[in-house]
């Protein structure tokens, strides 16, 4: 277990520190399955460092208080310059020293305390207000370029920023606004509010990471210089960020800074500033603190990236869900690298919030240096006749009412025949989880719906093989492969469809769920509301959505023709495919029989272990996972052994299979 933890640790810290993978996903996971088993058998033995307590735990109620040993300072501002020059002079009033100057990128994050002992991470703090911050620790565990365990079992306090990446930030945030949640307003605000979740499961789904700038407190070392401390971070298994550089005059600093005003569009994360700091402690020490701030350090803050323009239209469009998101288009102005026309509103309540009109003068911003953004608006340049904006009420695609579900910012279309919302849930109809109609891409989906061959999911059952080859690059046999998956697809278990349908909130496993409970789509459609949030794990949201979908008259259209194309409306309890998918250990896994069976020949045991989603093969590599080892097995468990793939006997084997088969 300490072997399969360090190795799978090593491939982390190569992988989120250092930048550069050196394992394959598949082998990662093979081997991090492998300690998860293990760690079932032997609960004991889990070590507090092990790669597998990053996933998140138990729910907090709230965050316990830390009082900072050292107290976290801030910084002074240095906004061009002339300021920097004056730093400079004052720096070398205090000092006799020769100065070299650390310069360091400011990361906008949020700054954090870690504490080891022995080598183990045992606390993480927030700032809070310098002397007593909050212990996130559960939350920073899943943070996986913070080490768990040091290279060396020392006692030490580092100090640095956590942040979320730019990609992830616009990920998390189309999410959020697919789902008609709030977005977060920049790349700082989403790593705060994923840090301060009281459920770290949250945090771990969050894709943070850190830049770790300086020792707080060690007995263990004892460097002169910040360069050999950050080198010496490196070492120890911290990641610091390595645009870092030293300067020998404050003129090398303002060229360094000068370099990333134009660069820092291309980093991953924000940055709102450099951080000059005096490189050599006994220097640093003459020097001293102010109150607030150290002297030997100053924060050169970027000017905002702002450009001005006016607002020409409000566009609304309408996405799968129906939720209806506004789009400003402007005037077209250059702001940091590219010129921007178009900037997302994101909701209604951000426009009221604002009070964006038309015609208004308006500045814009990049979040996360990507996003255009409207940041406020120039009241004062506001024509005289200008008038609030008035939202629409209507779906801009179909027309049918908009409604704004209560605890939502968003406006939704609920009309399911909405034909903005059907290209989109068409792709959603087809895809793996829901139908899994084999052939309908994007592309031909499109094509469909605009030659009219289709004007919802249900009409696909109805496509004639004429229809398709009138499509773009479809011969007679691709539309003859997709005849026969839209054939196929009739006879789905019921969960699929419901899932496919694209009711709001209803995903894959909720569909299921439901299904299990009411066996026809007929009893989930006069299900009352009770009936469905009684269901284990199904909350009042997904009962409220399900009951407002069914009330749709068009709905009952939509359902009307899917009969009339005989598709099966039926729970059919899992499949052989759905229980490989769910249950068995033997799904996407590589397994090598050797030796004597004597439960079922090799044959049997082959087929059954495909069955349940395994691919059986004669000969061990390191790709394969599992060697089910009968009596007398010979070389091939030798081989097995030596490249460490998991191996077992035939009664581990059969009592898996088993266990397969007997799940409802
Ligand atoms: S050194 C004594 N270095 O900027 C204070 N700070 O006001 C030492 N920050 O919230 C701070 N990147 O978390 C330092 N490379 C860096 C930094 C950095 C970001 C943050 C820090 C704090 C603020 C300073």
């Amino acid at each position: 277990m300490i072997a399969l933890n360090e190795k799978l640790n090593q491939w982390a810290h190569e992988y989120y520190v250092k930048d550069m993978p050196t394992v394959e996903d598949a082998e990662y996971d093979k081997i991090y399955h492998q300690l998860v088993e293990l760690e079932a058998t032997f609960p004991d033995l889990v070590t507090s460092d092990s790669i597998t307590q990053r996933i998140g735990g138990e729910i907090l109620t709230g965050f316990n208080k830390v009082e900072h040993q050292v107290p976290m300072m801030s910084l002074n501002n240095a906004f061009n310059k002339g300021d920097l020059l004056d730093f400079d002079k004052r720096i070398k009033k205090l000092t006799d020293k020769e100065i070299q100057y650390m310069v360091e990128l400011k990361i906008d994050g949020l700054a954090i305390n870690l504490r080891y002992e022995n080598g183990l991470f045992i606390q993480g703090a927030t700032r809070g207000d310098g002397v007593i911050g909050e212990d996130i620790t559960q939350n920073l565990k899943t943070v996986m370029s913070i080490p768990l365990k040091l290279k060396q079992p020392i006692d030490i306090e580092v100090r640095g920023e956590c942040y979320m990446p730019k990609k992830s930030f616009i990920q998390l945030n189309e999410a959020r606004e697919a789902d008609g949640e709030n977005v977060f307003a920049n790349p700082r605000n989403a790593a705060a509010g994923s840090l301060r979740q009281l459920d770290s499961k949250i945090t771990a789904k969050r894709n943070l990471s850190t830049f770790i700038y300086t020792v707080a407190e060690t007995s263990s070392f004892d460097f002169s210089t910040q360069a050999a401390s950050l080198d010496e971070l490196d070492i120890i298994g911290f990641k610091t960020n390595h645009q870092r550089q030293l300067c020998q005059s404050i003129e090398d600093v303002w060229d360094y800074i000068e370099n990333f005003l134009d660069k820092r569009n291309e980093l991953d994360y924000e940055i709102d500033g450099i951080v000059i700091k005096v490189n050599d402690f006994s220097a640093q020490k003459d020097i001293g603190f102010t109150v607030k701030a150290p002297r030997w350090a100053i924060a050169y803050k970027f000017p905002a990236e702002e450009a001005e323009t006016i607002i020409r239209d409000i566009e609304w469009t309408v996405g799968r869900t129906g939720v209806v998101t506004p789009t400003a288009v402007m005037d077209p102005v250059q702001l940091a690298g590219t010129t921007v026309s178009r900037a997302s509103l994101h909701n209604v309540d951000l426009i009221k919030e604002k009070d964006i009109r038309l015609l208004d003068s308006v500045m814009i911003h990049k979040a996360g240096d990507i996003i255009p953004e409207v940041t406020r608006v120039l009241v004062d340049k506001r024509r005289t006749d200008s008038k609030v904006y008035e939202f629409p009420t209507h779906c801009p695609a179909c027309g049918s009412e908009l409604e704004r579900i209560e605890s939502e910012v968003a406006l939704r279309c609920m009309n399911p025949m909405c034909p903005a919302q059907i290209k989109e849930g068409l792709n959603h109809f087809v895809s793996r989880n829901a139908m899994n109609i084999d052939g309908l891409g994007p592309r031909v989906l499109e094509q469909m719906y605009d030659k009219e061959i289709i004007k919802n999911v249900a009409d696909l059952y109805f496509v004639t093989e004429e229809e398709l080859l009138t499509l773009d690059k479809i011969k007679e046999k691709s539309a003859n492969n997709i005849l026969t998956a839209i054939n196929n697809s009739k006879t789905n278990s019921l969960e699929k469809l419901l899932f496919g349908l694209g009711i709001q909130h209803v995903g894959s496993k909720a569909a299921k769920l439901i299904a299990e409970k009411f066996k026809e789509l007929d009893a989930v459609m006069s299900a009352t509301k009770e009936e469905v949030s009684g269901i284990d794990t199904i909350g009042p949201v997904i009962a409220d959505s399900l009951e407002k979908y069914f009330a749709n008259e068009e709905v009952h259209e939509l359902i009307a023709e899917l009969k009339r194309a005989e598709i099966n409306l039926t729970y059919l309890g899992k499949t052989l495919e759905d229980l490989s998918h769910v249950e068995s250990p033997f799904k996407d896994k590589t397994i090598v029989l050797t030796g004597k069976l004597t439960h079922f020949n090799r044959n049997e045991a082959k087929e059954k272990i495909e069955a349940l989603g395994g691919k059986v093969t004669g000969s061990v590599s390191k790709k394969t996972d599992i060697v089910v080892a009968g009596e007398e097995a010979g070389s091939k468990l030798e081989k097995a052994l030596k490249l460490e793939v998991t191996v077992w006997n035939e009664e581990q084997m059969v009592s898996a299979i088993e266990n397969s088969t007997k799940v409802e």
